[in-house]
């Protein structure tokens, strides 16, 4: 009986698949694309899936190294589960990731994918602790003795998807709030991180020579431990590469459990997602200003004082004006920038918003969109939502495109964006944020602030100086209730 490995058929199916996955992958780089890669994606998930359930036939044994003596080459060596119990799976599965994709709100989303990366990440682990335990069902050991190539194979991805694991539980509680976005720095972390991490790939290396049990759950419960010290000293501000660091690690976990399941769309699949997430990761790392080796060690930014502690000091002086103000000074506005934030996406004001613009543009007035590449609380947030409410991509600018053009605008306008904007960023060592580039919007002639009150903080829970600027002009009310009110005054 042929393995799927071995069967040509599958081999071109899995290929297919994987060139659809790329395809996926380019489509998703621009808004404009976008659907096209998520059906390209789609499709390419179908073949793979589809592929999987018509071979899943008993495997034989991998071929034999050479040297070795494989007398159970040839022979079927695992009990695959029947077709009805896979599509029963394969149900309990979809129904769980129905209920809770309908149920979650789009705000909820960095930890909600955060908890899929950890159970990537577990997955990882059950599959190397089962092929452990009964290595002769994969079809990688001899008389009980694990080919080296899969000892290797074993070894890092258990250790892979370990790390996975805890760091995304601990990824999920930060941003899930059961947990506080404040860094927890333990004494001499640096040098407890790399001892286990030397500890865990020496471990592996003995692993080669050696497959006691005892080194393959030790290198499993360092690498569990290890996942923790990583993420725990990461201070709320610096998340987001966190989530898309843990997104790639997911990937290769992914790939590393392919080689041990001889699955080829697997390990493609897994080094696709392994190498976006990084490449995410270091697009990321230069628009927060951080190092990206810094981040693969984990603690990064961890010793900038402050964290998610400050609160607004709301005793200064400060502006506030009302929904007839803000459609006043826009309507008299040559060019308005529109700089959406978090507060945009819990309010759901996209959709309003635009109305907006259109009255804006209607009156004569440019209006652009400036978006910063960690606005909201996952790559890409604002453009999703923006993309949502049908505002046509020319108008909406990246930072670095845009930041100039805020001396020459007349109103910025800010709607449920606070750190982004945060001038801290540029000035203060001791802030969380300090380092980020931010968008330059106290340039602007006139700059309105829509938050719900001066007391609520970003994520990064510092005060942001500009609510008391000269030129600032506070609105105080839900995203959204605000700007109905601006529409209804513009009208
Ligand atoms: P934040 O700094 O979090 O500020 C959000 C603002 O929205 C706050 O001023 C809040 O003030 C206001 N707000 C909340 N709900 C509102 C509502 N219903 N109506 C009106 N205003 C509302 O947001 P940002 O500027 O977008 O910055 C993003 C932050 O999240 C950064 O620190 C970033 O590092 C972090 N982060 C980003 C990501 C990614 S990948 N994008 C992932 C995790 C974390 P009030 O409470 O007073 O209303």
């Amino acid at each position: 009986m042929e393995s799927i490995a071995q069967n040509p058929w599958a081999a071109l199916a899995y290929l297919v698949a994987g060139v659809c996955f790329i395809l996926a992958l380019r489509g998703l780089s621009s808004p404009a694309t976008s659907q096209r890669g998520n059906r390209a994606g789609m499709i390419g998930m179908t073949i793979a899936v589809v592929t999987t359930l018509v071979t899943h036939v008993p495997r034989i044994a991998p071929p034999c190294p050479t040297g070795a003596i494989c007398e159970n080459y040839g022979t079927p060596v695992l009990d695959t589960l029947t077709l009805v119990e896979l599509l029963a799976a394969i149900g309990i599965g979809a129904a769980i990731g129905i209920v809770t994709a309908r149920r979650i709100a789009m705000t909820a989303m960095p930890q909600l994918v955060a908890a899929f990366h950890s159970l990537v990440g577990l997955a990882a682990v059950l599959v190397a602790g089962a092929a452990f335990l009964n290595p002769g069902a994969f079809g990688i050991a001899n008389d009980g003795v694990i080919f080296l190539q899969s000892r290797i194979e074993m070894g890092l991805g258990v250790a892979i998807g370990a790390i996975t694991f805890s760091g995304s539980v601990i990824a999920f509680l930060k941003l899930n709030g059961n947990m506080g976005g404040k860094p927890i720095l333990l004494p001499g972390r640096h040098v407890l991180n790399l001892g286990v991490l030397v500890a865990i790939l020496g471990l592996i290396a003995y692993f080669t020579q050696d497959q006691s049990p005892w080194i393959f759950w030790t290198v499993t419960g360092l690498s569990f431990a290890i996942g923790f010290l990583l993420i725990i000293p990461i201070g709320g501000a610096d998340m987001p590469v966190v989530v898309s660091m843990l997104n790639s690690y997911s990937g290769w976990a992914a790939a590393a459990m392919g080689f041990t399941l001889h699955n080829s769309a697997m390990i493609i699949t897994g080094a696709l997602v392994g190498s976006s997430g990084a490449i995410l990761s270091y697009i990321m790392c230069r628009a927060m200003n951080r190092s990206f080796l810094s981040v693969i060690a984990g603690g990064f930014g961890g010793d900038a004082g402050g964290g998610a502690s400050g609160a607004a000091a709301v005793d200064r002086p400060w502006k506030r004006g009302s929904a007839e103000d803000a459609a006043f000074l826009m309507s008299q506005a040559e060019q308005v920038i529109i700089v959406p934030g978090y507060g945009m996406a819990v309010a759901q004001a996209q959709h309003v918003l635009r109305e907006m613009a259109d009255k804006l543009k209607a009156h004569g007035v440019r209006v652009k969109y400036a978006i910063h590449p960690v606005a909201g609380r996952m790559p890409g947030h604002m453009n999703v939502l923006l993309a949502e409410a049908n505002v046509p991509y020319d108008e909406v600018f990246e930072l670095e495109d845009i930041n100039s053009e805020f001396a020459q605008t007349d109103v910025a306008f800010v709607i449920g964006a606070n750190d982004v904007t945060n001038p801290a960023a540029k000035t203060d060592k001791s802030s969380p944020i300090y380092g980020m580039p931010v968008l330059d919007v106290e340039k602007a002639k006139t700059v309105l602030f829509i938050k719900r009150s001066m007391g609520g903080v970003g994520y990064a829970g510092v005060d942001n100086e500009l609510f008391y600027r000269d030129n600032t002009m506070m609105l105080l009310a839900d995203a959204k209730k605000m700007v109905e009110e601006i529409v209804k005054s513009l009208d």
